[in-house]
């Protein structure tokens, strides 16, 4: 995160997993409809209902936070006492794996394979699964390959923590770039599941903050309690944004929608073309994971900087020191120039 928020940026930057910024003239709101304080307790009833509308849930369910980033925390926080086991993905989002070891968790891992594609095997999780297993965290779309779990994988992950008493958690921050079929969140598959998300990644509304989790309604409760030690209350005329934002959801998404599809044809024809890289072909998401084929990725992402103007996030927050993610969904033309000055800064093969 320090280097995201100090290093990421360049002039053709590849270094997002985010779409574009939405812009508050662009939200339909006059500042009439704002008020600085307002009735903000364990949650606002207006954006509870909206939340729980947009994903299929009972609003006794939603928990509201400042973003994925604090759901992830409050989440886990409410979850876990220290020393618990806890299985996680690898290659992973590194600030899941760092709120863990921040609560005090003993972190396993069970592997998503490169080789194959980075897909959730659900025999992983079986290898690695204790019957002191209190949690399974993962994410849908993965961060960093956009990768999307099906349906079937979730449920036989649910029912090996069923089987132990333990819980999913799945970071759904990105699930919302599957853009025909969109699925619904996994909490609607069973108890044992718990979701994080927000209106970040996808819409372009990172500051609103508007995030929350879902979770049964004893679970949900526990989280806002837990909440009066955290956050207490939420900026109001963020709450009251988010609800206009809600209701114009849909649009607000077809919007990035273009730019993530131009995008991702660009990246389609470029790893086509370019023998130095290697990295499965997805269809959904905002981010990519390449892996350098050859030279050490450091080297090359310095010298991309440098030499290229060009920003890529290196694959060692994730695991992956081959590897450099970059994201789609800003600026077509810059991730076609980025394409374009990676290739030369890769030189001829
Ligand atoms: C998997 C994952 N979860 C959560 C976040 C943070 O999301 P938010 O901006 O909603 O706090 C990120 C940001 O990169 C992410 O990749």
């Amino acid at each position: 995160m320090l280097w995201a928020k100090t290093q990421g940026r360049a002039k053709y930057n590849l270094a997002t997993s985010g779409v574009a910024s939405f812009s508050l003239r662009d939200l339909p709101v006059t500042i009439d409809q704002l008020e600085i304080n307002g009735d903000s307790t364990y949650g606002y009833a207006p954006l509870q209902y909206a939340i729980a509308k947009k994903c299929g849930v009972d609003p006794d369910c939603v928990v509201a936070a400042a973003g994925t980033s604090m759901a992830n925390h409050l989440a886990m926080a409410a979850l876990l006492d220290p020393g618990d086991e806890v299985l996680i993905e690898q290659p992973t989002y590194e600030l899941l794996t760092s709120t863990l070891l921040y609560l005090g968790a003993k972190v396993k891992t069970f592997v998503r394979d490169e080789d194959n594609g980075y897909a959730l095997d659900p025999a992983e999780v079986r290898r690695a699964i204790t019957p002191k297993t209190k949690l399974i965290v993962l994410t849908n779309l993965h961060n960093p390959s956009s990768v999307l779990v099906p349906d079937p994988v979730l449920r036989d992950i649910g029912d090996l923590a069923r089987g132990i008493g333990a819980r999913v958690l799945v970071d759904e921050v990105y699930l919302d770039a599957v853009y025909t079929g969109t699925p619904k969140t996994a909490c609607l598959l069973g108890p044992e599941f718990v979701v994080t998300s927000s209106l970040t990644k996808v819409y372009g509304l990172s500051g609103l903050r508007c995030g929350w989790i879902l979770a049964e309604p004893d679970l949900a409760r526990a989280m806002w309690r837990l909440n009066d030690l955290f956050a207490s209350i939420p900026a109001h005329p963020a709450e009251l944004l988010s609800v206009v934002a809600l209701e114009n959801l849909e649009q607000i998404r077809m919007r990035a929608r273009k730019i993530v599809e131009a995008d991702r044809a660009l990246l389609k024809d470029f790893l086509a073309r370019q023998g130095g890289i290697s990295s499965p072909r997805t269809e959904f998401g905002t981010t990519a994971i390449l892996r350098l084929t050859q030279g050490n990725v450091d080297d090359f992402l310095a010298r991309l900087r440098t030499e290229y103007k060009t920003s890529a996030v290196p694959g060692h927050f994730f695991g992956l020191p081959n590897h450099f993610r970059i994201g789609m969904g800003v600026d077509t033309e810059m991730f076609r120039e980025g394409l374009r000055r990676i290739n030369r800064a890769l030189g001829p093969l």
